[in-house]
Formats: structure tokens, sequence, C-alpha cells
């Protein structure tokens, strides 16, 4: 019993040292410790409801099968419902980075928040 209690104690011990040391780079790196909690950013994980109230803007231009909103054809527009999630995500990321350029989806993408992103992301994939 109190063999077991000081091998518990000791490995937290390790485990705040560490903790402590990470708090430190992140300081260094001019991140807050506070916001940083010292480990890996929480998940961010994507809700397909919020991503459907936030997807209004983007249907007028990614025809999506079923919506019947149509886009003049000036160039063609990919489309989206259906796609992977993690392929959306990392193209409106790919369009932040300037790593894509396509001028209107670069604008579009600097506006979305990570959250936003993932949001998208869900809704988009769940569409067949
Ligand atoms: C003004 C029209 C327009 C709007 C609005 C728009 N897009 Fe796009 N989107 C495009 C075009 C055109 C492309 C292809 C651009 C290119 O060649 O890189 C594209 C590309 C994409 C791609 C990459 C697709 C692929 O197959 O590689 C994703 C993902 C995407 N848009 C998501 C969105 C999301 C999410 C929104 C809403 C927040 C949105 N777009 C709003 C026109 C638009």
């Amino acid at each position: 019993m109190t063999i077991k209690f000081l091998a518990l104690f000791r490995r937290s011990v390790g485990v705040s040292a560490l903790a402590g040391s990470g708090v430190l780079a992140l300081s260094l790196t001019g991140i807050s410790p506070a916001t940083g909690q010292g480990a890996a950013p929480a998940a961010i994980v994507g809700d397909p409801a919020r991503g459907l109230e936030k997807s209004a803007t983007c249907l007028g231009c990614h025809s999506i099968p079923g919506y019947k909103a149509d886009f003049p054809v000036v160039y063609s527009v990919p489309m989206i419902g259906g796609q992977n999630a993690k392929y959306i995500e990392n193209a409106l990321k790919e369009y932040q980075k300037g790593e894509r350029r396509f001028p209107s989806m670069i604008a579009t993408a600097k506006s979305l928040s990570d959250q936003d992103i993932a949001d998208l992301a869900a809704y988009f994939s769940s569409q067949r």
C-alpha cells in the first residue's frame, strides 16, 4: 500500500516536471501558458448541424445535389458535397495559407475559424 502510493507519487512528480517544461517552452514561443495548458491543444470536433448554419455563403457557388440555387457558369466550381471531411479541411487551410490560389476562396477561407472549418467539413462530407 505504502509502496504503491510512493510509486504513484513519484510518477505524478515526473509528470508535473514535464508539464512545467512544456509551459516554459510555450511561453518562449509567445503562446500564453494559460491557453496552452502545457499539452497538445484540444482536438476540434466538427458539428454538421452548425456546419449547415455556416454553409449559406458556400451554397451559391458550390452546387450541392438537391440544392436548387444556380450560379451562372463562368468557371466550374468543384462539388464539395460528399467529399471527404479531411480533404475539405485541408483545402480550406491551404487557401488560408495561400498555398492554393483562388481569390474568392482565399477570402472565404480567411474568414473562417478552425472550428468553422471543422463544422463545414463535417456538414459537407455528410452530404451525398
Ligand atoms: C464565389 C464563389 C465561391 C464561394 C462563395 C465559395 N467557394 Fe469554395 N470554391 C470556389 C471555386 C471557384 C473553387 C475552385 C477554386 C480553385 O480552382 O482553387 C472552390 C474550391 C473550394 C474547395 C476545394 C475543392 C476541391 O475539390 O479541391 C473547398 C473545400 C471549398 N471551395 C469550400 C468552400 C466553403 C466551405 C465555402 C463557404 C464557407 C466556399 N467554398 C465558398 C468558389 C466559391
